[in-house]
């Protein structure tokens, strides 16, 4: 994938809702973050929208120490951003609050009204003035890419941030093959269903191979993500153990037999279902 090779491994950490809480809680996240980060997890991401900023500034806090080079940081802006000047006072606000110079990836968080041409343009001259490396998109469908298509830079898109799970497979039947066509990374949010009590709902046949696998549900449920390894996952975390259960999921491995027992309980798509989002 386009950004394969600044990424040294297909797991990153998310950062919706970090920040948010009190200095313990905070300090506790960005404990989590460096954990992540110790152990060569070096793909951040985070947007404008998480915690109006929040978010983005407890990245800044956690990264201060590490070389810069040695990261990714991925942030977003508002659709409502996403002309030429209103990007550039979003991106300089971004990289104020992540106290870095430039971005590796930039994405439009989702669909809007700004003309496509205008936003792959504004993103251009971001990427020629080095303030970002790379750009790309969120929440985009077949629809949209195609929309773009016709555009001049669409072959500057590198990644497009998509939902999608074990239970959220609709993206497999048109969308993550045109990525594959058009040589678009694919970002899965939300690999657990996000959080807040509206996680996935397990069957029971899952929960036993979980166990007869001796993982947890919900590394069976990210490693079922992390074995297809074209595929960036940025699960969210704020426990050191919960990244240290996320990395331990790197290695997990799938037989053919226990592959088809996922597919009993949450079947691949078999005709074009619109792209939900979060
Ligand atoms: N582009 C977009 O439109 C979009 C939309 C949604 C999300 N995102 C991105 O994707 C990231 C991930 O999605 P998400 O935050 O919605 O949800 P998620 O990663 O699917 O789920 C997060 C929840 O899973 C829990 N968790 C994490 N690791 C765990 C483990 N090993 N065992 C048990 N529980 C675990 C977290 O708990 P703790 O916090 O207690 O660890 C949290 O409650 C976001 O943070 C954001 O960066 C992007």
């Amino acid at each position: 994938m386009k950004i394969g090779q600044d990424i040294v491994k297909n797991l990153g950490m998310g950062t919706w809702y970090l920040g948010e809480g009190n200095n313990i809680r905070s300090d506790q996240e960005i404990n989590a973050l460096q954990y992540g980060i110790n152990r060569g997890i070096n793909v951040i991401d985070t947007a404008e929208m998480y915690g109006d900023g929040a978010a983005e500034q407890l990245v800044g806090r956690a990264i201060t120490q590490y070389d810069r080079s040695s990261l990714f940081l991925i942030s977003k802006f508002y659709p409502w951003h996403a002309d030429k000047d209103n990007m550039k006072a979003s991106l300089t606000a971004s990289l104020q609050r992540l106290g870095t110079d430039y971005l590796d990836l930039y994405l439009l968080h989702w669909p809007g009204d700004t003309p496509i041409e205008e936003t792959l343009s504004a993103l251009h001259g971001l990427q020629q003035d080095g303030l970002i490396k790379q750009f790309g998109v969120s929440n985009f469908d077949v629809r949209d890419l195609n929309a773009a298509s016709a555009n001049h830079y669409f072959e500057d898109i590198s990644a497009n941030e998509i939902l999608y799970n074990v239970a959220t497979r609709g993206t497999e039947y048109d969308l993550l093959p045109y990525h594959r066509t058009h040589n678009i990374a694919t970002i899965a949010y939300s690999p657990f269903g996000s959080g807040n009590g509206n996680e996935i709902q397990i069957p029971s046949i899952i929960s036993q191979l979980a166990h007869d696998k001796k993982v947890t549900i919900h590394q069976l449920i990210l490693s079922w993500i992390l074995r297809q390894n074209n595929i960036l996952a940025i699960p969210k975390a704020s426990s050191v153990d919960h990244i240290q259960n996320n990395i331990d999921a790197m290695n997990i491995e799938w037989s053919p037999d226990e592959l088809s027992i996922i597919d009993t309980a949450f079947p691949a798509p078999n005709h074009k279902e619109p792209l939900k989002v979060i």
